[in-house]
């Protein structure tokens, strides 16, 4: 990692943080009757009890712009004042334009750079790590970062391996150059590409393009070695987590919340035990938004703002772990 510290260079902090869910509530109950599952399975093995699913007519870009709106006004800036739009998804409104040029367009930007990143649920992490140094360099004074998805719309509802899992929603933050003591102190990320059949969407890419035989085979939806990503999850959020408490010289014991990539309960709980990071300081919100991938830490931290439990100051760790295989982490002093 480029190590910025006592080199003069500015910082960057967190200035505005908005999020969006759909309406739509998709319960255990209901998918009872979809699938051959139970509310107790699912709630056993993952901890989600409901999720959010965004409507036909509803693509990425509609939460994202909803998210993106709140953390701009947060952020006291105008849309215009934003140098750079990020937006980290796996299930954009097309191949291209990128679905961050459509948020653009809706916020009525035309002076800003636009770009999509592909880097499954760690997007936000590895989107955070390009929008500090950015900020940090002084390339860019207000970058827009977005991680959004509607999985629904991939999500094969006829596998009860993982349509109990996903959901839909976006969360945007602004990451503009820090003032005061709030600062983005460190940002991690890693891959390992020998992994990457773990969790894919094999259809629809150049690899398998799109034809009739593909839609039939079903290539077009997510598939997942569940065991196999679970096990390397618990490891790579826990290695992660040690590369952002190491590098800035700080135990477990002073970090006052642990915001995980929302992918399994019981994950998010083995990693936080590894680490010694006690239950009351782990952040869960999986139960009632289930897996939104890139967008599930940034709501994460919209969803306890709002209930008044991200204080200034705080000592926050976030970690992730996603498809590709791709895994981070970050410490920001909120
Ligand atoms: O966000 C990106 C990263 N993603 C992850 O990190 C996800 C990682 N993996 C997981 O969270 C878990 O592996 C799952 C929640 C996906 C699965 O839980 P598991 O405890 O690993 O279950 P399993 O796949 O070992 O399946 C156990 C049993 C199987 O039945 P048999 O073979 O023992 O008879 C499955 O067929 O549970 C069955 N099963 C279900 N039963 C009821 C699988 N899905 C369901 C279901 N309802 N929805």
């Amino acid at each position: 990692m480029l190590d910025l510290e006592g080199q003069g260079v500015r910082k960057a902090f967190i200035s505005g943080l908005g999020g969006y869910v759909p309406e739509k509530v998709l319960t255990n109950y209901d998918l009872e009757k979809m699938v051959d599952t139970s509310d107790e399975w699912i709630r056993e093995r993952t901890g989600i009890a409901e999720r959010r699913i965004a409507s036909k007519d509803c693509a990425t870009s509609d939460l994202a712009i909803e998210a993106s709106r709140m953390a701009i006004e947060r952020a006291s800036l105008k849309p215009q004042q934003i140098d750079l739009i990020i937006c980290a998804t796996v299930t954009p409104d097309n191949f291209f334009p990128s679905t961050a040029c459509q948020i653009q367009k809706a916020l009525g930007n035309n002076t800003a750079a636009a770009f999509d990143l592909s880097a499954a649920c760690s997007g936000f992490i590895y989107g955070l790590s390009i929008a500090n140094l950015f900020v940090c360099s002084g390339a860019y004074d207000h970058i827009l970062l977005i991680g959004a998805e509607t999985l629904s719309k991939v999500t094969d509802w006829e596998d009860r391996s993982t349509c109990v899992l996903f959901g839909d929603g976006a969360g945007a933050v602004v990451v503009s150059p820090a003032k005061g003591e709030s600062s983005i102190l460190s940002v991690h990320i890693f891959s390992d590409g020998q992994f990457s059949d773990c969790l894919e969407i094999p259809g629809g890419g150049s690899r398998n393009p799109c034809t009739h035989d593909s839609i039939d085979k079903r290539l077009h939806y997510i598939r997942m070695k569940g065991n196999e990503t679970f096990k390397i999850a618990v490891k790579s959020l826990v290695n992660a987590s040690v590369a952002a408490l190491e590098h800035n010289k700080i135990s477990a014991g002073q970090i006052d919340l642990f915001i995980s990539h929302q992918a399994n309960d019981r994950i998010i709980q083995a990693a936080a035990q590894r680490l010694n990071v006690p239950a009351e300081k782990v952040v869960i919100n999986l139960d009632r938004f289930g897996n939104t991938s890139a967008a599930s830490i940034p709501i994460a931290l919209w969803d306890i703002e709002r209930q008044g439990k991200l204080a200034r100051g705080a000592m926050v760790l976030l970690a992730a772990f996603g498809g590709g295989l791709t895994w981070g982490s970050a410490l920001i002093r909120w």
